[in-house]
């Protein structure tokens, strides 16, 4: 089956969980509730890099929507200077993956610049709450917290570093297991405490973080300590520190899949301390990369 045609066969109206259907007005091609009468545009985009260049359509299935621009590069992957923690885990979270039956429907939820599906020669489902450059293009816009995807549909999800980022975390994994069919696996990965240790140790870290503060000079002057803890490593937006802190600990993750409804049946840490910053890839390698103690955090749940 081709990715478009099941691709439609999951998507729903994101707020009533009904059915949607194609409509052309005006000549632009849109997605329509017939309940909440709201159009959900389909988007042409362009992806392009020097050699080639990509047309998609895409549907923007949420209304906080962030569309920068139009026209997004191709990405290429350098491998090189891929950190070593994100090689090895993209390559172990493909191996589980591809380990699937042919023709499981499969989602990237929060896919970035879609670096996964490079990692892995099976159809992806990706989607993001904004399209910017990507190593391939992504094929509909939806917010996590506020899934456009039918009930008990889909086989498996990936979400990779977003955990970490969502006001509502409880929000963003309950609505994969309202998605997913019974049995179906969600693998959820995110940087561990233990990564800001890491961080420290990277030189672009001291760099991005002058950035940050002369980008928001009020928020570091008012509390360096906030600023610091929210904006280095997570980025969240909690509101308070006790709450920020509370995120760094595995368990808080945890308790939100448990009562989510999710089973955890995998847990697996992946990378050393200097494995996050490419610079330091042929030093990572001459340590254990598996361990208690790794960067990052791979969750196996089942519904
Ligand atoms: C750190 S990036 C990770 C991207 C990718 N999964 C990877 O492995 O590189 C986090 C991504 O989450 C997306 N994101 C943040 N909040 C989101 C939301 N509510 N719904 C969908 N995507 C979201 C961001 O746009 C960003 O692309
Ligand atoms: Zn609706």
């Amino acid at each position: 089956m081709k990715k478009s045609k099941y691709l439609y066969k999951v998507l729903v109206c994101p707020k009533c969980k009904e059915e949607l259907r194609f409509v052309k007005r005006e000549n632009k091609k849109f997605l329509f509730c017939e309940k909440d009468k709201i159009y959900y545009p389909i988007e042409r985009v362009e992806y392009s890099n020097d050699k080639k260049k990509i047309f998609v359509e895409i549907p923007i299935l949420c209304e906080k929507r962030e569309i920068a621009f139009h026209h997004v590069k191709l990405l290429k992957i350098e491998k090189s200077k891929l950190p070593t923690s994100k090689k090895m885990f993209y390559n172990i979270l493909s191996k589980k993956v591809s380990r699937l039956p042919s023709g499981s429907i499969i989602i990237d939820n929060g896919c970035g610049t879609n670096i996964f599906e490079k990692f892995i020669d099976r159809d992806i489902i990706s989607f993001d709450l904004k399209i910017q450059d990507a190593y391939l293009p992504i094929d509909f816009i939806a917010d996590s917290m506020l899934l456009p995807i039918r009930n008990n549909s889909v086989d498996c999800y990936v979400s990779n570093f977003l955990m970490e980022y969502m006001d509502q975390p409880d929000l963003y994994i309950g609505e994969m297991y309202r998605t997913l069919k019974k049995m179906g696996r969600a693998y959820i990965s995110f940087f561990t405490p233990y990564s800001y240790f890491a961080y420290f140790l990277s030189i672009g870290t001291y760099y991005n973080y002058l950035k940050k503060v002369i980008k928001e000079p009020i928020s570091f002057l008012s509390n360096p300590i906030r600023h610091l803890l929210q904006r280095f490593v997570r980025g969240t937006n909690y509101k308070t520190i006790i709450e920020e802190i509370k995120n760094w600990k595995l368990s808080f993750f945890e308790d939100v899949f448990r009562k989510t409804g999710f089973k955890v049946t995998g847990k697996e840490f992946i990378g050393n301390i200097f494995s996050l910053d490419w610079i330091y890839n042929p030093l990572s390698s001459k340590f254990s990369n598996y361990g208690k103690r790794g960067v990052i955090c791979l969750y196996t749940l089942e519904k």
